[in-house]
């Protein structure tokens, strides 16, 4: 898939100006930046869920997980989940990710008596055993104890073999290590590259306006602190 000129304005203020930028069929793209710069609105752009100027090209089928989540009705998790058809082409897919985010745990129980992050591993397993072509993440992680990142992001990098994953994430640790490109949102510009082209100390350091750190450990991996 691939978008030209998208152009976004809320009201009178033009968040997303003329990003273009192409989405490989496989692979995890991170999406980083500052609050409020626009990288909740650019995915629901893509995903066709708010209007937007440009043109989408070779548009695929996509899932979007919005940052928000609330369950509505009191259904229960095996019913919720039940509702996304089972006909994923990787086989075994559905019950490795019911598997890693324990979803047996919560079988039987009302969605909307679940924990936070409870509820979030559901909307992840929901998001993750649907067969599109792109999912959506808009800050996957939040709510989640280390436990489940560590699945979920092992899930991803197996799912990025099938599909194509792009995530919303703050954690620029993350971004670093479990992304083939990162996009980089600043005022009015997208930055695309790999982690290593995009999150230099000098890209960071402006369009976070705060010092961050760049370090290497022994294995001679980067890392990010401010
Ligand atoms: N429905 C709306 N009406 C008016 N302004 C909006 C609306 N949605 C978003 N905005 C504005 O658009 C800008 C970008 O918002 P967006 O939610 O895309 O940011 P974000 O990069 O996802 O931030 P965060 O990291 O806080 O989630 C913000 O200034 C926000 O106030
Ligand atoms: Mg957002």
């Amino acid at each position: 898939m691939k978008f030209k000129n998208i152009k976004i304005k809320q009201g009178q203020k033009v968040i997303i100006n003329e990003y273009s930028g192409t989405i490989p069929t496989t692979g995890i793209i991170s999406v980083v930046g500052p609050n409020g710069i626009g990288k909740t609105t650019l995915l629901k752009a893509l995903a066709g869920l708010i209007p937007y100027e440009g043109v989408i090209l070779d548009q695929a089928t996509l899932t979007y997980l919005p940052q928000k989540n609330r369950f509505y009705d009191a259904i229960k998790v095996d019913e919720f989940l039940g509702l996304v058809p089972t006909n994923h082409p990787q086989a075994g897919w559905r019950k490795q990710v019911f598997k890693q985010l324990d979803i047996a745990d919560l079988q039987g129980k009302n969605v909307n008596t679940l924990s936070g992050g409870q509820q979030q591993r559901v909307w992840l397993a929901f998001s993750l055993i649907q067969s599109k072509s792109i999912l959506m993440l808009d800050e996957p992680l939040t709510y989640l104890d280390l436990k489940y990142q560590q699945r979920f992001l092992s899930l991803i990098s197996t799912a990025s073999q099938f599909c194509t994953i792009i995530q919303i994430v703050h954690d620029l640790n993350i971004a670093n290590q479990y992304s083939d490109i990162v996009w980089l949102l600043t005022v009015k510009t997208l930055l695309a590259g790999t982690p290593t082209q995009v999150l230099t100390a000098t890209n960071l350091n402006i369009v976070f306006a705060t010092t961050v750190k760049i370090h290497r450990t022994s294995a001679g991996q980067r890392w990010f602190s401010v």
